[in-house]
Protein backbone atom coordinates (compact mmCIF):
# COMPACT_ATOMS: atom_id res chain seq x y z
CA UNK A 1 0.00 0.00 0.00
CA UNK A 2 1.40 3.87 -0.51
CA UNK A 3 -0.08 6.88 -0.45
CA UNK A 4 0.11 9.27 -4.04
CA UNK A 5 0.23 13.22 -3.79
CA UNK A 6 -1.88 15.29 -6.24
CA UNK A 7 -0.18 18.59 -6.52
CA UNK A 8 -1.94 21.48 -8.20
CA UNK A 9 0.53 24.69 -8.86
CA UNK A 10 -1.46 27.63 -8.15
CA UNK A 11 0.38 31.47 -8.90
CA UNK A 12 -1.22 33.59 -6.23
CA UNK A 13 -0.81 37.24 -6.78
CA UNK A 14 -2.56 41.00 -7.10
CA UNK A 15 -4.15 42.81 -9.55
CA UNK A 16 -1.32 45.06 -10.37
CA UNK A 17 0.81 41.83 -11.38
CA UNK A 18 -1.34 41.01 -13.88
CA UNK A 19 -0.81 41.25 -17.46
CA UNK A 20 -2.76 43.85 -19.39
CA UNK A 21 -4.28 41.03 -21.35
CA UNK A 22 -5.52 39.42 -17.88
CA UNK A 23 -6.49 42.69 -16.57
CA UNK A 24 -8.91 43.18 -18.94
CA UNK A 25 -10.22 40.07 -19.27
CA UNK A 26 -11.03 40.34 -15.28
CA UNK A 27 -12.35 43.35 -15.63
CA UNK A 28 -14.95 42.16 -18.65
CA UNK A 29 -15.57 38.76 -16.02
CA UNK A 30 -16.21 41.93 -12.88
CA UNK A 31 -18.32 44.09 -15.54
CA UNK A 32 -20.83 41.36 -16.31
CA UNK A 33 -21.70 40.54 -12.96
CA UNK A 34 -23.96 43.37 -13.17
CA UNK A 35 -25.93 41.28 -15.79
CA UNK A 36 -26.20 38.55 -13.86
CA UNK A 37 -30.17 37.26 -13.07
CA UNK A 38 -29.70 36.25 -9.47
CA UNK A 39 -31.99 36.86 -7.64
CA UNK A 40 -32.70 33.71 -5.60
CA UNK A 41 -29.09 33.46 -4.50
CA UNK A 42 -28.12 36.93 -4.56
CA UNK A 43 -24.77 36.02 -5.44
CA UNK A 44 -24.03 37.76 -9.35
CA UNK A 45 -20.78 36.20 -10.79
CA UNK A 46 -19.31 37.16 -14.20
CA UNK A 47 -17.12 34.68 -16.69
CA UNK A 48 -14.99 35.78 -19.72
CA UNK A 49 -13.76 33.46 -22.13
CA UNK A 50 -10.73 34.44 -24.16
CA UNK A 51 -10.59 32.36 -27.32
CA UNK A 52 -7.37 31.38 -29.57
CA UNK A 53 -7.90 33.87 -32.02
CA UNK A 54 -8.70 36.98 -29.46
CA UNK A 55 -12.19 37.18 -29.32
CA UNK A 56 -14.27 37.21 -25.77
CA UNK A 57 -17.30 36.24 -24.47
CA UNK A 58 -18.70 37.42 -21.34
CA UNK A 59 -21.42 35.77 -19.45
CA UNK A 60 -23.31 35.48 -16.00
CA UNK A 61 -25.11 32.82 -14.02
CA UNK A 62 -28.76 32.56 -14.73
CA UNK A 63 -31.03 31.65 -11.89
CA UNK A 64 -34.62 29.85 -12.04
CA UNK A 65 -37.24 29.18 -9.58
CA UNK A 66 -36.61 25.31 -10.54
CA UNK A 67 -33.13 25.53 -9.02
CA UNK A 68 -31.13 23.27 -10.79
CA UNK A 69 -32.43 24.52 -14.34
CA UNK A 70 -30.03 27.44 -13.50
CA UNK A 71 -26.82 27.63 -14.81
CA UNK A 72 -23.40 29.22 -13.48
CA UNK A 73 -21.75 31.89 -15.30
CA UNK A 74 -18.87 29.27 -16.27
CA UNK A 75 -20.70 27.18 -18.41
CA UNK A 76 -23.35 29.82 -20.16
CA UNK A 77 -19.81 31.39 -21.23
CA UNK A 78 -18.07 28.77 -22.16
CA UNK A 79 -21.18 27.03 -24.24
CA UNK A 80 -21.55 30.25 -25.64
CA UNK A 81 -17.96 30.69 -26.88
CA UNK A 82 -17.93 26.89 -28.15
CA UNK A 83 -21.08 27.52 -30.13
CA UNK A 84 -19.90 30.54 -32.32
CA UNK A 85 -16.59 29.20 -32.46
CA UNK A 86 -16.67 25.47 -32.88
CA UNK A 87 -13.06 25.24 -34.14
CA UNK A 88 -11.39 27.04 -32.10
CA UNK A 89 -9.74 26.42 -28.69
CA UNK A 90 -10.32 28.86 -25.47
CA UNK A 91 -6.98 30.12 -24.32
CA UNK A 92 -8.44 32.11 -20.90
CA UNK A 93 -11.15 32.18 -18.61
CA UNK A 94 -11.80 34.97 -15.77
CA UNK A 95 -14.23 34.91 -13.31
CA UNK A 96 -15.36 37.21 -10.28
CA UNK A 97 -18.10 36.68 -8.12
CA UNK A 98 -20.40 40.03 -6.12
CA UNK A 99 -22.53 39.24 -3.47
CA UNK A 100 -23.67 42.19 -0.69
CA UNK A 101 -22.20 45.09 -2.15
CA UNK A 102 -18.47 43.22 -2.71
CA UNK A 103 -16.94 41.03 -4.69
CA UNK A 104 -15.42 38.52 -2.61
CA UNK A 105 -12.12 39.13 -0.77
CA UNK A 106 -10.93 35.20 -2.19
CA UNK A 107 -10.40 34.09 -4.89
CA UNK A 108 -14.04 32.45 -6.46
CA UNK A 109 -14.00 28.52 -7.45
CA UNK A 110 -15.58 26.80 -10.55
CA UNK A 111 -18.16 24.40 -9.13
CA UNK A 112 -17.08 20.54 -9.98
CA UNK A 113 -19.57 20.54 -12.66
CA UNK A 114 -18.48 23.88 -14.02
CA UNK A 115 -14.94 21.96 -13.77
CA UNK A 116 -16.05 18.84 -15.99
CA UNK A 117 -17.60 21.07 -18.71
CA UNK A 118 -13.82 22.93 -19.05
CA UNK A 119 -12.20 20.02 -18.94
CA UNK A 120 -13.98 19.06 -21.68
CA UNK A 121 -13.01 21.89 -24.04
CA UNK A 122 -9.92 21.99 -22.93
CA UNK A 123 -9.44 18.07 -23.98
CA UNK A 124 -11.68 18.88 -26.70
CA UNK A 125 -9.26 21.15 -28.75
CA UNK A 126 -5.94 19.56 -26.88
CA UNK A 127 -4.91 23.49 -25.57
CA UNK A 128 -4.65 24.07 -21.77
CA UNK A 129 -7.38 26.70 -20.98
CA UNK A 130 -5.59 28.89 -18.34
CA UNK A 131 -8.11 30.42 -15.16
CA UNK A 132 -7.90 33.64 -13.53
CA UNK A 133 -9.51 33.73 -10.06
CA UNK A 134 -10.87 36.79 -9.36
CA UNK A 135 -10.28 37.93 -5.31
CA UNK A 136 -10.35 41.42 -4.76
CA UNK A 137 -7.68 40.47 -1.85
CA UNK A 138 -5.43 37.97 -3.57
CA UNK A 139 -6.14 36.59 -7.30
CA UNK A 140 -5.45 32.73 -8.54
CA UNK A 141 -3.87 31.39 -11.57
CA UNK A 142 -4.60 27.93 -12.69
CA UNK A 143 -2.47 26.97 -16.15
CA UNK A 144 -4.79 24.01 -16.94
CA UNK A 145 -8.16 22.79 -15.67
CA UNK A 146 -7.04 19.34 -15.36
CA UNK A 147 -5.06 20.41 -12.44
CA UNK A 148 -8.31 21.81 -11.11
CA UNK A 149 -10.06 18.42 -11.45
CA UNK A 150 -7.97 15.69 -10.30
CA UNK A 151 -9.32 11.91 -10.69
CA UNK A 152 -10.95 13.01 -13.63
CA UNK A 153 -13.88 11.29 -15.37
CA UNK A 154 -12.67 11.72 -19.56
CA UNK A 155 -13.40 10.22 -22.38
CA UNK A 156 -10.97 7.59 -22.46
CA UNK A 157 -12.82 6.82 -19.26
CA UNK A 158 -15.33 5.52 -21.34
CA UNK A 159 -13.40 2.71 -23.04
CA UNK A 160 -14.07 -0.23 -21.79
CA UNK A 161 -11.32 -2.24 -20.56
CA UNK A 162 -11.62 -5.79 -19.31
CA UNK A 163 -8.66 -7.91 -18.03
N1 LIG B 1 -22.29 30.12 -9.44
C1 LIG B 1 -21.60 30.45 -10.58
O1 LIG B 1 -22.17 31.04 -11.51
N2 LIG B 1 -20.31 30.10 -10.65
C2 LIG B 1 -19.59 29.55 -9.64
O2 LIG B 1 -18.39 29.32 -9.80
C3 LIG B 1 -20.23 29.23 -8.37
C4 LIG B 1 -21.70 29.42 -8.33
C5 LIG B 1 -23.68 30.54 -9.34
C6 LIG B 1 -24.71 29.45 -9.33
C7 LIG B 1 -25.84 30.14 -8.60
O3 LIG B 1 -26.55 30.95 -9.54
C8 LIG B 1 -25.15 31.05 -7.62
O4 LIG B 1 -23.85 31.25 -8.13
C9 LIG B 1 -25.10 30.52 -6.20
O5 LIG B 1 -24.56 29.25 -6.16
Amino acid sequence: MYQKIIETKITQCNYNELSEEYKKLVETAKNQVEKAYAPYSKFHVGAAVQLENGEVFAASNQENSAYPSGLCAERVAMFFANAQYPETPVRTLAIAAFTNGNFLKSPISPCGACRQVLLETEARFEKNIATILYGSEQIYIIDNVKQMLPLCFEKSSLDIKTD
